[in-house]
């Protein structure tokens, strides 16, 4: 299966690993992951011969997955008995960068299509569970150990789900775990309003189903569930140390405008 095989939002893998390959051709790279440059090779077979290009805006992109990485890393620390629930995970190699400890189990779940193309592109290894469903299918949950803490990472997932599938999603993780970690990311509601006109999402043909502009206050969706804090995306300090001149100049001027700065939040809850 090849990337046009891919259909509506399962697309929209592409431009974010093209974007960790990009960063990993850099002098000195954001996140350094040497399997996206692997799998976007074999996603797209022309991907050596397309030029960078506009494509440099999405190195934000790469800003996110390090920072959810860091957090990661952080929990994982303190909890080296936990279980990883990686949604959405997409061909994003978040495990091999991390390369927990054996006596963590990790599971990355996305739809069966994007699954299947893990299989091909990524390496297997112990300790690591493939799960191909809808998050919003109530089942998968069934086979997750719940008696250990639990780290949820949702990278460039929620926007795509509606609000209530969101609220079902950590509401359910919280009521099966003792304790955890929830990381995820969210899109202001203009953001959401407007990205039917988005023409990267146009293209392939699909949308955001939610936005928040307050992100801190899903903590009110649980009484167990405590809001903790947010990382810098626009205007991160690595991204204006670590991408090139005319993308940092760029984003100096987007975030100028209003509400771009926060367009995108990288959020963390615990439990
Ligand atoms: C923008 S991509 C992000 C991929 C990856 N997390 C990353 O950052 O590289 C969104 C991913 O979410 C997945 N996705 C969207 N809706 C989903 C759903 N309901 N269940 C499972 N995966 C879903 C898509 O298939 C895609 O792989």
């Amino acid at each position: 299966m090849k990337d046009a095989e891919l259909i509506g939002v399962q697309k929209t893998l592409s431009p974010v690993l093209r974007a960790k390959a990009l960063d990993n051709r850099l002098r000195d790279p954001i996140l350094g992951d040497k399997y996206a440059e692997q799998a976007m090779r074999r996603l797209d077979p022309e991907y050596d011969t397309r030029p960078f290009g506009a494509s440099q805006m999405g190195l934000v992109a790469v800003v996110r997955a390090k920072a959810h990485d860091d957090w990661a890393r952080g929990f994982l620390a303190d909890h080296p008995d936990a279980v990883v629930l990686h949604l959405g995970c997409g061909l994003d190699a978040r495990v091999h960068r991390i390369d927990p400890p054996a006596t963590v189990d990790w599971y990355d779940l996305d739809y069966p299509a994007i699954v299947e193309l893990r299989r091909q592109f990524l390496p297997a290894r112990e300790h690591y569970t493939l799960i191909g469903a809808s998050v919003t299918d109530p089942t998968w949950l069934d086979r997750i150990p719940r008696d250990r803490p639990v780290l949820m990472i949702a990278e460039g997932l929620v926007p795509y789900l509606t609000e209530a599938d969101v609220r079902r999603l950590l509401t359910s993780v919280v009521d099966s775990f003792p304790t955890g970690q929830i990381q995820f990311d969210t899109v202001a509601v203009w953001a959401w309003r407007t990205s039917k006109w988005d023409p990267t999402l146009r293209k392939y043909n699909t949308r955001f189903h939610c936005g928040f502009d307050d992100p801190a206050a899903l903590a009110d969706w649980h009484p167990r569930l405590e809001y903790v804090d947010e990382a810098p995306m626009n205007d991160s300090p690595v991204l204006m140390a670590k991408a090139p001149a005319n993308i940092r100049r760029m984003y100096r001027l987007l975030n100028l405008l209003p509400g771009m700065k926060r367009s995108t939040r990288i959020v963390r809850f615990r439990f």
